[in-house]
């Protein structure tokens, strides 16, 4: 497997490419990361993993600073899942100049769900990524349904601007209670991760209830906020949306339970898809 820091070597490696499978990530790899690069190498070759903590994307006082960086730990982990190139740039070289052009995804999606908690959050994403299809020219890019709002921001951005790349979705990955695996998980004070799993099963009760035919949406995910507030969470939001557009559920439509909350000074993401509810 080959490493390089800089779009010159980058493109001197993936001269010749006929079908390249990209991972964009941002390092400290877990199991779930492993796993994109294992559905990468199923749809392209080379495939090429980039590790790149994108401050565009942090607010302030967000935890730019103190996002784990394990490049060494995390090349093992992409040599072993088959992965060809690790592109991993240094600021400076993905922004020599200030950003001043953006990519920015309309108010619906990037002020909705964590965006209406993280401004700038989603254009600093949109504009990352633009970027770094830019530099790898990916036949497919392989993202995690674990940051579903940031999946349909990728989906529109790639139909919306032509661009000839095809956007593949890989399962979230879990821990044996129920713990969606991520970076911040590494954040969690041994008490906290004890408790972490509320998340999942506070969403996993609202996706059953709907499962069994309940309707009351607003209802279901204010009780799920109530109880994770009542175990000592700071709850974002939980919201039922339409899976495929992120809006208001419409009638009969295919639903996704997301939620966010902070566990201390950790903020975690979670969301499932609903299996098709009974006919009403
Ligand atoms: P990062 O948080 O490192 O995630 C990289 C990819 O791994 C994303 O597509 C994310 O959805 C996926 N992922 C995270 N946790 C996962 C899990 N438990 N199971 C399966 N996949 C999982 O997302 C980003 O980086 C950045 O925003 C990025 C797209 C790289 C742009 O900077």
């Amino acid at each position: 497997m080959q490493i390089v820091r800089t779009a010159a070597e980058l493109r001197a490696a993936l001269a010749g490419a006929t079908r390249t499978a990209f991972v964009p990530t941002m390092g400290n790899l877990h199991a779930g990361h492993v796993s994109l690069v294992e559905l990468a190498k199923r749809h392209g070759t080379p495939v090429v993993a980039s590790i790149f903590v994108n401050p565009l994307q942090f607010g302030a006082g967000e935890d730019f600073e103190r996002y784990p960086r394990t490049l060494d730990a995390d090349c093992g982990k992409l040599d072993a899942a088959g992965c060809d190139l690790v592109f991993a740039p240094d600021v400076a070289e993905m922004y020599p100049v200030p950003q001043t052009y953006l990519v920015q995804p309309p108010d619906a999606l990037a002020n909705d769900l964590c965006g209406a908690h993280r401004p700038g959050h989603f254009a600093g994403v949109a504009t990352v990524v633009t970027k770094l299809f830019n530099l790898v020219q990916p036949h497919v890019a392989v993202f995690g349904k674990k940051d579903f709002q940031q999946l349909r921001v990728i989906r529109d951005l790639v139909a919306q601007f032509n661009l000839p790349i095809e956007i593949v979705a890989g399962d979230t990955l879990r821990e044996p209670d129920g713990l969606a695996m991520s970076s911040r998980n590494a954040y969690l004070s041994a008490a906290e991760r004890i408790q972490a799993a509320q998340l999942y099963r506070a969403l996993a009760e609202v996706k059953t209830a709907i499962e069994a035919g309940e309707r009351d949406f607003e209802a279901l995910a204010t009780r799920a906020a109530r109880c994770l507030k009542m175990a000592g969470w700071r709850v974002d939001y939980v919201a039922v949306r339409d899976a495929a557009t992120l809006a208001a559920p419409a009638p009969g439509c295919r639903l996704v339970v997301l939620g966010a909350a902070w566990l201390g000074a950790t903020r975690l993401i979670d969301n499932l898809e609903v299996d098709a509810p009974p006919a009403p």
